[in-house]
């Protein structure tokens, strides 16, 4: 009898685009990306302005439909979805962190966090319960009460952050997350997404300018002219 030794287990592949093309009218968004991302993964997605970042990290996440290619998520194409379908899915198995946090000004942190979740049908009383423990995970157990105008803005983020995860995403998004923050306080919010999000095993795409934060990322995915033009990075 011998023994062979495990071969190491690569985490399944969570979110994956193929020959992604987008145009809007005559201008190039995306000229033919593929990318892969596995659970427990974060890429970052870097390169000069203008060149298809957010086009990519919008197709992946079915807020636009790509002219070409395919989006699959946990084993299921979504780029043929229909509208309906796809804000669905955006709400039950995505979430998205924004530069400027998009929190509803009027409504505390917790209820804020807990929106999502009402809006998918949970009683308020258990969303706003869930709210409170993703909240706690992110530092703000204190915070719960406090609208968005009594937080810091790294604060703002970390509600964001809670409410992106708090519906147990597969794939979280990010665009610019840190763009409105010091640096100190940017580290420490990019710290927190990919971490919290890939602790729970999602994978995780954030765009950025910033080189610290793609530090903090697992790989790095430079778009120049909306096409891949190097991939850096272990496949860990
Ligand atoms: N809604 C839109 N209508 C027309 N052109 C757009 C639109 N969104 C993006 N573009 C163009 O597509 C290209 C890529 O844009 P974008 O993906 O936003 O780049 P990045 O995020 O890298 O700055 C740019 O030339 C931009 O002007
Ligand atoms: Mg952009």
């Amino acid at each position: 009898m011998s023994f062979q030794s495990p071969q190491p287990t690569q985490p399944q592949i969570v979110l994956s685009g193929h020959g992604l093309v987008k145009y809007y009218g005559d201008v190039v968004g995306l000229a033919g990306v593929d990318v892969a991302v596995r659970s427990g993964e974060a890429l970052a997605v870097m390169g000069p302005s203008g060149n298809g970042k957010t086009t990519l990290l919008h197709v992946l996440a079915g807020i636009l439909t790509p002219d070409e290619g395919e989006v699959w998520l946990v084993g299921e194409r979504v780029d043929q979805l229909n509208d309906a379908a796809r804000t669905v899915l955006r709400r039950r198995r995505l979430g998205f962190v924004f530069q400027d946090n998009q929190l509803l000004a009027e409504l505390p942190a917790d209820e804020n966090v807990a929106l999502p979740l009402m809006v998918d049908g949970m009683s308020r009383r258990e969303a706003v319960g869930r709210a409170r423990t993703m909240l706690a995970q992110v530092g703000l157990a204190a915070e719960v009460g406090r609208r968005p105008g009594e937080l810091s803005g790294g604060q703002a983020q970390r509600v964001a952050i809670a409410r992106a995860l708090v519906g147990e995403p597969q794939a979280v998004f990010a665009d610019e997350p840190t763009g409105a923050l010091d640096a100190a306080t940017g580290a420490q919010v990019i710290d927190l997404l990919v971490g919290a999000a890939t602790y729970r095993g999602a994978a995780v795409v954030v765009v950025t300018h910033d080189n610290a934060v793609a530090a903090r990322c697992h790989r790095v995915l430079r778009i120049v002219d909306g096409r891949v033009s190097e991939s850096l990075g272990a496949n860990r």
